[in-house]
């Protein structure tokens, strides 16, 4: 008999940045961050795991049709196992379950994006293998519960196992039994809000986000003074959000993520995700605001150059016009990208 789940998760991109760890085996952020899941199907990975007891001893990964090595003690085998543990005790609770923990995995993950890219891959990517694998083995467990296995995975990857707008609350446990992903509102709150996506490049990173973060723990006085400011932009932005405040949310998402890439500039070496494009769309959506008189979009950055706008559905042709007109597609982009074209409406 073959067991098979296949789930798929979205990316999720936050408003007020997760960057640091107090912990880094079991993945504590040094601080709570907030994030909105992107609903439609620009950006996805889907996952399908596969049991059989047929199949040789040892799990197999393949990531885009090439095979990943699962390294021992490494964060998705970590996730397998906790995951594996917990089916393990359903099974010793009902001896009439397949015996689904004791037999081989073989998973299959797609992104429908570029891998890697400062597109939230990983985070994408390590919700929808928890998701298919809690699926697979028919756990009960709650999403929140779920994501303190999927932060294990990629700390990003726990605020992806929720649509909408998502907290991922820091916790005090130092065993981080208590730093889990919540949802603060669903995307039907505010179906108004939109994300434009603009792809300045589909390179790979120079610096992963696990390096970069910690070499700015280490060394960025910038970045202790930044953990005195979230608590009050977490609390600034959750009540923004519930009273649809756009000029608010617009003000602190743009705010967290300048001070996210100073914390990146005050690391030795300094850490350069964003590029000259990168700085000219910050200037192109700051102008906007400024003639608007109020912030009709707001821009942030993860790790890497690509530039998200949130903005409200009315104000979309604004921004993509405004967009595509400074900023051109390449001829071929679409190409080398497949899927996406340079500049995708990609909502949620
Ligand atoms: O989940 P990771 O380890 O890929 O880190 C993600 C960090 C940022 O994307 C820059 C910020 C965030 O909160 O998603």
């Amino acid at each position: 008999m073959v067991y098979e789940a296949t789930v798929s998760a979205p990316v999720n991109i936050a408003c007020i940045k997760y960057w640091g760890k107090r912990d880094t085996k079991l993945i504590i952020p040094t601080n709570s961050s907030l994030s909105i899941t992107l609903s439609q199907d620009h950006l996805r990975s889907t996952t399908t795991c596969r049991a059989d007891p047929r199949f040789e001893r040892g799990d197999r990964l393949w990531l885009n049709g090439k095979e990943e090595v699962i390294k021992e003690n490494g964060r998705t085998w970590v996730c397998i196992e906790e995951l594996r543990r917990w089916r393990r005790a359903m099974e010793e609770k009902d001896k009439k379950l397949p015996e689904l923990s004791e037999m081989p995995l073989r998973i299959a993950s797609y992104n429908n994006f570029p891998t890697a890219a400062g597109l939230a891959s990983s985070a994408s990517g390590l919700a929808a293998l928890v998701s298919s694998l809690s699926t697979l083995f028919s756990l009960p467990q709650t999403p929140s519960q779920l994501s303190l296995i999927a932060r294990q995975g990629s700390g990003s990857a726990c605020r992806s196992l929720f649509g909408g707008f998502v907290a991922w609350r820091e916790g005090l446990a130092s065993d981080g039994s208590d730093s889990m992903a919540q949802q603060v509102a669903p995307e039907t709150h505010w179906p108004e809000m939109q994300a434009l996506i603009c792809v300045v490049s589909d390179q790979k990173k120079a610096t992963s986000s696990t390096a970069g973060m910690q070499a700015t723990v280490e060394t960025s006085a910038l970045f202790r003074q930044r953990l005195q400011v979230v608590p009050s932009r977490m609390d600034a932005i959750e009540s923004a959000i519930k009273q649809k405040d756009f000029e608010s949310f617009a003000k602190i998402t743009m705010a967290d993520s300048n001070t996210f890439h100073a914390c990146c500039l005050d690391t030795t070496p300094p850490i350069f995700y964003m590029n000259d494009v990168s700085r000219s769309i910050i200037q192109l959506i700051e102008q906007l605001n400024k003639a608007n008189g109020k912030p009709l979009a707001a821009y942030t950055f993860d790790a890497g150059p690509n530039a998200v706008i949130y903005t409200l559905d009315k104000y979309m042709p604004v921004v993509i016009k405004a967009v595509q007109r400074f900023f051109p597609p390449a001829q071929d982009l679409e190409d080398r990208l497949n899927v996406m074209p340079a500049v995708e409406k990609a909502g949620f």
